[in-house]
């Protein structure tokens, strides 16, 4: 889905420390439906067409850069000089050909589709530098885009330096930039820090280049909310709200029933199949694949997991698995990593499934716990079955075989074998394996004592 592109590089400033998160971890590491801010910004630069991306990183940059790995390049910034000087930083990084996108790595919400947009304008108009730029009602805080008469771009201002008039102007710069390379580059040299806060503003490039005879003009965001930055606790969870709905929107337009899209939570590369229903309560993470027609939740929390056709989950969780098509889970299953469930399976109440594969048309009906375990089709699995996996130093495999019939509350001690067809009686530990058409029995008789309550 990327952009053609060409030649468009991004750099993102991310040396921040965040004090008002109140944190010990770097700003642009904490989550938004499960994925940190700054790998949002760098997956909608990528969306945009951008090859190379670098980050300007500075207060726990060893984290970030530990965190997204090294498919972007890093730049330390040692002092936090202000927007001008991180960039200046980069100055290897940036080239003589082509754009480059200037961006923050604390705002997920910026999409690719709205970088997108603003490099086709900013090449098609011919700029020097293009600026991303927001009409709000409540404008302070930010800088100001002032033009003139004729609505001619003349200066960006910033609260600080600003006049009464000039801060009633609801216009404003969202931090956002296209320039071209080479622009940037030339501006960057004649930058100071002559302003009130004594920083090297990047918004001084606008007017440097401006200066130089470049056209310098705006893109003005389509959805406010996409400049919103994550400086506090608040904030982090106003933007996962927004993104929640932006989502949970898109899945409800291809055809998905979310009855309480507010109170359901999907991240961003779930996909999910037409005619499912989502009851609410439910969170779906990581890549998790749902297919058609499945009724979802309430309450169930599905991660990196397969789940096929007209599957029914019930108040369960479902963790790095798979779930074929027209099996039912639940209500209060556990299906934990590495387990692979077949089609028209039943998995009941109070069932945890660890590591195993459960094959087609079995039933896990209730009270049971399947651990490190192939069982075969067919396999009927009574109350209370326990796999005893682990003796204590090593986990064993168990393996139930086709048309099996394990009674309730058996215990199998692993390793051990259930062959095809064999049954095992109510109540037995199981240690030796049982033959096919066999019934395992192993636990003592019963005795009854006459007379044994005194009168
Ligand atoms: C900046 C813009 C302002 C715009 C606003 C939008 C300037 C001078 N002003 O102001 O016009 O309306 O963004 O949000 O650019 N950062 C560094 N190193 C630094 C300073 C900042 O990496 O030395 C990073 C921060 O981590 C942050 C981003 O750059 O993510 C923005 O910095 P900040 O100081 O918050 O800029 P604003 O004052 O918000
Ligand atoms: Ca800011």
């Amino acid at each position: 889905m990327e952009s053609n592109n060409t030649n468009v590089s991004t750099l993102i400033l991310a040396a921040g420390e965040g004090t008002r998160m109140k944190s010990k971890k770097s700003k642009v590491l904490h989550k938004v439906l499960g994925k940190s801010l700054v790998a949002h910004v760098i997956e909608a630069a990528k969306y945009a067409g951008s090859k190379k991306i670098c980050l300007v990183i500075g207060y726990k940059g060893e984290e970030v850069k530990k965190e997204i790995g090294d498919s972007v390049f890093y730049v330390t910034q040692k002092q936090r000089l202000g927007t001008g000087h991180a960039v200046m930083q980069a100055e290897e990084f940036i080239e003589d050909e082509g754009d480059i996108l200037v961006l923050y790595g604390d705002t997920p919400l910026i999409t690719g589709e709205t970088l997108k947009n603003m490099i086709e304008i900013h090449r098609r108009e011919n700029n020097g530098v293009t600026i991303l730029s927001a009409i709000l009602e409540d404008p302070t805080g930010y800088g100001r885009i002032i033009r003139d008469k004729e609505g001619n771009f003349i200066k960006n201002v910033e609260q600080k330096d600003a006049t009464k008039e000039e801060l009633k102007v609801k216009e404003v710069n969202c931090g956002m930039y296209c320039f071209k390379s080479k622009v940037l580059k030339e501006a960057l040299k004649e930058l100071t820090n002559d302003n009130a806060q004594g920083e090297y503003y990047l918004t001084d490039t606008l007017h440097i280049i401006l200066s130089k005879g470049y056209k310098v003009n705006t893109v003005i965001a389509k959805d406010n909310t996409e400049m919103l930055g994550c400086n506090s606790r608040e904030q982090l969870s106003e933007v996962t709200q927004i993104m929640k709905r932006r989502i949970n929107k898109k899945h409800m337009q291809e055809g998905v029933t979310i009855i309480d899209p507010e109170n359901t939570y999907i991240e961003p590369e779930v996909v999910i199949g037409m005619d499912t229903i989502i009851y609410p309560g439910t969170y779906l993470q990581g890549n998790t694949i749902i297919g058609e027609n499945c009724i979802i939740g309430p309450n169930s929390r599905i991660c990196n997991s397969k789940i096929g056709d007209e599957v029914k989950i019930e108040n369960s969780v479902i963790l790095e698995s798979e779930v074929n098509s027209n099996t039912t889970v639940g209500p209060f299953a556990y299906i934990r990593p590495n387990s692979n469930i077949g089609e028209n399976v039943k998995i009941g109440d109070f069932v945890e499934i660890k590591n195993s594969n459960i094959g087609n048309n079995t039933k896990v009906s209730h009270l049971t716990y399947i651990g490190d375990a192939d069982v075969g089709e067919r396999v009927n699995f009574g109350c209370g079955t326990v796999v005893v996996n682990y003796d204590g130093k090593k986990k064993h495999r168990t393996i139930i075989e086709d048309d099996a019939f394990i009674g309730c509350n058996t215990n199998l001690v692993s390793p051990v074998k259930v062959h095809k067809k064999a049954f095992t009686a109510a109540g037995s530990t199981i240690t030796k394996d049982v033959p096919q058409k066999a019934l395992g029995i192993a636990r003592t008789r019963q005795i009854n004592k006459e007379n044994w309550v005194k009168d």
